[in-house]
């Protein structure tokens, strides 16, 4: 899969973007993953990006010029540009459904804002998908990016190191997954559970199916209540 940043902070993913699975998915070619500055289509010699709100008011909104050069320039044209996501607090909230769709695409262009805003014509015109990626206010784009990458990757064909882990975990069978151990069996006072070291599998299935729904139920009633009224039905 190929995905193209345009952000104001290249520097920001430094780090984020070369550590560990998505530093491990890009050198093993899995990943083309290409961040650009958005003041490279800026077009005086300041590499102005920003300018003052039509209207008046404070701060400063990101102009559209840019944004729209980028696109054209990287694509082609405007119509040639891939699956758009633009990070936004106004977007609609990520969601592993959404993540999962978005990790079908072959490619995919985030675009990350700044300061008070970013110009409404980029919304309506480059836009296919604005997302957010929680009901908070970040100082711009690059964090949620970098959030959407990431979760977007472990999907990709090949990323995972154990295939199956990534099928039965959180979120994939709308239940959070069930508590894990390992050694020490017995840990200041805290025992594990018996079931567990009893090398009945079926048992240990029962048991972890059991933990899942007990675990959603107790720390995500949202999520165990639309579980229950779909494929939960009749199953637990
Ligand atoms: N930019 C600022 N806040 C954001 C958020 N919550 N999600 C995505 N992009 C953002």
């Amino acid at each position: 899969m190929r995905i193209d940043v345009v952000s104001l902070f290249v520097d920001f993913f430094r780090g984020p973007f070369d550590a560990s699975l998505l530093g491990r998915a890009r050198t093993e070619g899995l990943l083309d993953l290409r961040v650009h500055d958005l003041r490279d289509w800026a077009r005086d010699r300041h590499r102005t990006v920003d300018d003052q709100p039509y209207g008046g008011g404070a701060g400063m909104v990101l102009k559209p010029e840019p944004f729209f050069d980028a696109v054209e320039q990287l694509y082609g044209s405007v119509e040639a540009r891939p699956r758009t996501v633009l990070l936004t607090p106004r977007g609609r909230t990520l969601t592993q459904q959404l993540v999962e769709q978005l990790a079908a695409e072959p490619q995919l262009l985030l675009l990350c804002g700044r300061y008070e805003g970013i110009d409404e014509r980029v919304h309506r015109a480059l836009a296919t998908d604005e997302v957010s990626v929680g009901d908070y206010v970040l100082a711009g784009g690059e964090a949620a990016a970098c959030i959407l990458v990431e979760a977007v990757t472990r999907l990709l064909p090949g990323v995972m190191g154990n295939a199956t882990s990534g099928v039965d975990e959180s979120f994939a069978a709308g239940l959070l997954e069930y508590p894990h151990y390992t050694r020490p069996a017995s840990y200041r006072g805290m025992d594990v559970p018996a079931v567990l070291t009893s090398g009945d599998h079926a048992a240990v299935a029962a048991w972890r199916r059991e933990q899942a729904v007990a675990t959603t139920r107790q720390l995500r009633p949202d999520l165990f209540e639309a579980w229950r009224r779909s494929d939960g039905e009749g199953a637990g």
